[in-house]
């Protein structure tokens, strides 16, 4: 959700792509901020404030004119025409290739689905349609092929105000038109639900273009009202027990499933974010909870669901927020099985759970914790991965070891253990088990001292290259007294790129290097301090990187959350990034999202003939985009994507784009 449209509106917000959180880390661990600032030392920092200056100087509006074909003497891994950046009502990709909707919200995915009807829409129909606010997409190939598999796709949150007719009312404040809402009845909190969760389906390419295959034996939805386990070390703690579940094993649903991953085994993991939005109410006086709570941000009272739904309201279900802010494992491959919450992966609001199978077999799972000031944590399992046994690595994430990164300033970095009785991980502060460091996952990062980060968002490991990429996107509350005064970023608006290289290329190391690929934001402004080479045009650099992905060449793509018109007159999109040679830190637009959305997914199909992409919120706002200039609501949409129909509302979609004529992407 747009930051501008959060703090300003004064409308009940239907949760919260949390563009800035409540920040919530009061520990007095070390900001990456410092640490970047102590690392480059005054010296470096002048150069590279007259890098800036000379990008500025040299690169004019002119010079970077739009549509300059990539890969010009750079050296630079991709190869296409460059988007033009830019914001307007559709969506745009680069000359040459076809961006064909695949997966709109409503859309049926069984065969008693009902066709989506936007004016009718119940809980039973969405149930069984493709939810809403789609984010992480993964493929999962049926016998190997590239061309017919499990797409699974993760529906983060919901927006009432562009969902549901008749409940948004404009009013004037400090003469701004805002919006408000009316209560949601229990029918739309319903529909909310049934839109949560995730998708899998079926889809076969033929003739060069998807379709969904709707009655494809595996076809699954999974919601906030869908059966799920508790597993692992914190399964059955105390702490977890509810009226409705005194065994601690059971939960009723997912939420705010933002990235991802697919497991080397071939199942699908969901991370659970923003949690904090989903309840509300009060703690009993003195309740044990209230510290871990106020840590997470709970409760904020976003979304209407303890209205009807006593297990939301923290004064009748103390314990319920404890069974969210986890891991979910999907076995795909039976739709009848109840989704496991991996308690062993920790509990904090976790972004995204892209793994690689270390050297020794074992398995790293890299997660990103996305609040202001929050951490970097890796798992690595205790059993080793069974390429020939499926069955055999089905618990694997219920045994290992969870860490959390500390960055030094000297360019090295290690991975500290966040296992119970280790270091401060003790009753003295009042962790009595595993479950207790699992369930606070955050106050024992802080007790080990871990390097607090500029909300990181996906973790993308690249087999290629070997490396690890950290998506920063930004902490506008980085105060100036936590930078180095030549550091121009005392305010990270735009955020950064970190590149891990573990030692010895071991994924499983317990340390590291790092540096910093990129700062982001526009390079051409010399306060900005951004990083991009000078081969990066106009239409190159972007802000705010978030969902992340390595194609098979083992190249970066990164998507961006947080582009306006407002902050960079540029609609958020899917960005090319070399890493290797002289055309490091060269970004290149390869498709922007319609105004109002954000950009997810991505991801490559395993032959990188598809780039399946997630137009997440599209037409969730509009005030700062001049030819509409209000905002942007179900009655009076700043955009009707894809459909472009007058009885048809915006619609959050997966993309699939494929190059004309067939071939890989961007070569
Ligand atoms: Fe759901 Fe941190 O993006
Ligand atoms: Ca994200
Ligand atoms: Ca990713
Ligand atoms: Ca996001």
């Amino acid at each position: 959700m747009p930051e501008q449209l959060r703090q300003e509106s004064g409308f009940r917000t239907s949760l919260l792509e949390q563009n800035d959180g409540p920040g919530t880390n009061l520990s007095d661990n070390r900001t990456m901020g410092e640490i970047i600032a102590a690392r480059f030392s005054r010296r470096s920092l002048l150069k590279g404030s007259l890098a800036v200056t000379a990008i500025a100087a040299t690169v004019g509006p002119i010079a970077l004119g739009s549509a300059e074909k990539a890969r010009a003497g750079t050296g630079s891994a991709f190869s296409f025409d460059e988007v033009e950046a830019g914001i307007d009502e559709k969506h745009h990709v680069s000359t040459g290739y076809d961006a064909d909707v695949l997966l709109r919200w409503g859309d049926p995915l069984f065969p008693d689905s009902p066709e989506f009807d936007p004016g009718k829409q119940s809980a039973a129909a969405q149930s069984k349609q493709f939810g809403y606010n789609n984010d992480y997409v993964g493929y999962i190939p049926i016998d190997g092929s590239a061309s017919h598999g499990l797409l699974v796709v993760n529906h983060e949150y919901t927006n009432p105000h562009l969902m549901f007719e008749g409940i948004v009312k404009v009013v004037e404040k400090d003469g701004k038109k805002k919006l408000e809402l009316a209560p949601l009845s229990k029918d739309q909190v319903d529909v909310e639900m049934a839109a949560h969760g995730g998708t899998i389906v079926e889809i076969k390419k033929e003739s060069g273009k998807w379709r969904v295959v709707r009655d494809g034996k595996l076809n699954r939805r999974v919601t906030a009202m869908t059966e799920i386990d508790l597993t692992g070390p914190a399964a059955g703690s105390d702490r977890l027990k509810t009226a409705a579940d005194p065994s601690g094993t059971k939960v009723i649903g997912t939420v705010n499933n933002c990235a991802g991953g697919v497991t080397p085994w071939g199942t699908y993991v969901m991370a659970e974010e923003n949690i904090h939005g989903y309840f509300s109410g009060e703690l009993p006086e003195g309740h044990r909870e209230a510290a871990n709570y106020k840590r997470m941000g709970i409760p904020e009272a976003a979304y209407e669901w303890a209205a009807y739904y006593d297990r939301f309201d923290l004064a009748k279900e103390p314990n319920e927020p404890n069974r969210f802010g986890w891991i979910v494992e999907v076995d795909v491959q039976d739709p009848t099985s109840a989704p496991k919450k991996r308690t062993a992966l920790g509990r904090f609001k976790h972004e995204g759970a892209e793994s690689i199978v270390a050297k020794d077999g074992r398995v790293v799972f890299y997660l990103g914790d996305d609040e202001r000031f929050d951490y970097v944590y890796k798992f690595v399992t205790a059993g080793k991965f069974n390429p020939d046994d499926r069955a055999a690595n089905l618990n694997l994430l219920d045994d290992g070891t969870l860490y959390v990164a500390k960055f030094a300033e000297d360019g090295t970095m290690e991975w500290l253990p966040v296992v119970f009785g280790e270091g401060p991980l003790t009753a003295e502060n009042d962790f009595k088990s595993h479950a207790d460091v699992l369930i606070e996952t955050r106050r024992a990062a802080d007790l080990l001292g871990a390097t607090k980060m500029d909300r990181p968002e996906d973790m993308q490991p690249n087999p290629v290259n070997g490396k690890v990429y950290l998506n920063l996107t930004n902490n506008t509350k980085r105060k100036d007294d936590q930078v180095d005064a030549a550091n121009p970023r005392a305010k990270n608006a735009f955020g950064h790129i970190i590149e891990i290289a573990e030692n010895d290329g071991d994924f499983a190391a317990t340390k590291g290097k790092w540096e910093v690929l990129l700062r982001c934001g526009d390079p051409s402004v010399a306060e900005v301090g951004a990083s991009f080479s000078t081969e990066t045009t106009k239409n190159g650099w972007f802000g705010m990187p978030d969902n992340c992905a390595v194609d098979s060449a083992g190249r970066l793509w990164v998507a961006t959350d947080g582009n306006n018109a407002k902050v960079t007159g540029r609609a958020d999109g899917l960005w090319a990034v070399d890493t290797e040679g002289e055309a490091r830190a060269t970004s290149r637009l390869f498709f922007r999202v319609p105004v109002g959305a954000e950009m997810c997914g991505p991801l490559f199909a395993p032959d990188d003939q598809t780039a399946f992409v997630a137009v997440q919120h599209p037409g969730d706002g509009g005030e700062e985009w001049e030819p509409f200039a209000r905002p942007s609501y179900y009655e009076d949409l700043s955009t009707r994507w894809p459909d472009f129909k007058p009885d048809m509302p915006v619609r959050p979609s997966v993309v699939a784009i494929t190059k004309q004529g067939g071939g890989k992407i961007a070569v």
